[in-house]
């Protein structure tokens, strides 16, 4: 059985990353997307939240799990018996990164595999943050974000936590 993993902080999940857990599940027998607890990053919206707004999407998706983890990557990988770790790439900007991360990785766990997807063209440009900005300014995030977490995200900045 071939266990994947996409981590990430998905603060909040946008439809690029939607577009490559879609293709990712597709080569996977099981796709775990995992949350990184404590990113360095200072989410905005709390664990739970992140979780929610994914559940909520993927909640169709009968070989996608929702899973969380702190500290390592490849612990996390190693306690779910997964074997590969799988990447979008965007962008040039992106890949001097995940290189890095994909190397370190592969130090730490010779055996783990980091599979990298290049981004659909429609997306190339969407990430977590612009979505925030948008709507902090009060843009449009239609067609940004799943249908499904768009006013959610839109009254964060209401609310104005
Ligand atoms: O969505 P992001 O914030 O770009 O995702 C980054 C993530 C979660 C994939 C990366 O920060 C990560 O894997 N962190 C866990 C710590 C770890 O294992 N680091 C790599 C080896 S030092």
């Amino acid at each position: 059985m071939r266990i994947c993993v996409y981590p990430g902080s998905f603060d909040p999940i946008t439809n690029g990353h939607l577009d490559i857990i879609d293709r990712a599940s597709k080569i996977s027998d099981k796709l775990i997307v995992a949350v990184l607890v404590n990113s360095s990053k200072n989410p905005l919206f709390t664990l739970e939240e992140r979780v929610r707004l994914l559940k909520c999407t993927l909640k169709d998706k009968p070989n996608v799990e929702i899973g969380s983890f702190s500290g390592l990557l490849v612990d996390f990988m190693k306690e779910k018996n997964a074997t590969a770790i799988i990447k979008g790439l965007r962008a040039v900007s992106d890949f001097e990164y995940e290189l890095q991360m994909a190397l370190l990785n592969k130090n730490l766990a010779p055996d783990i595999e980091t599979l990298f997807m290049m981004t659909n063209i429609n997306y190339s440009f969407l990430s977590s943050s612009a979505v925030k900005e948008l709507a902090r300014n009060g843009g449009k995030i239609d067609g940004l974000v799943p249908e499904c977490i768009k006013d959610e995200v839109i009254r964060k900045f209401n609310l104005g936590v």
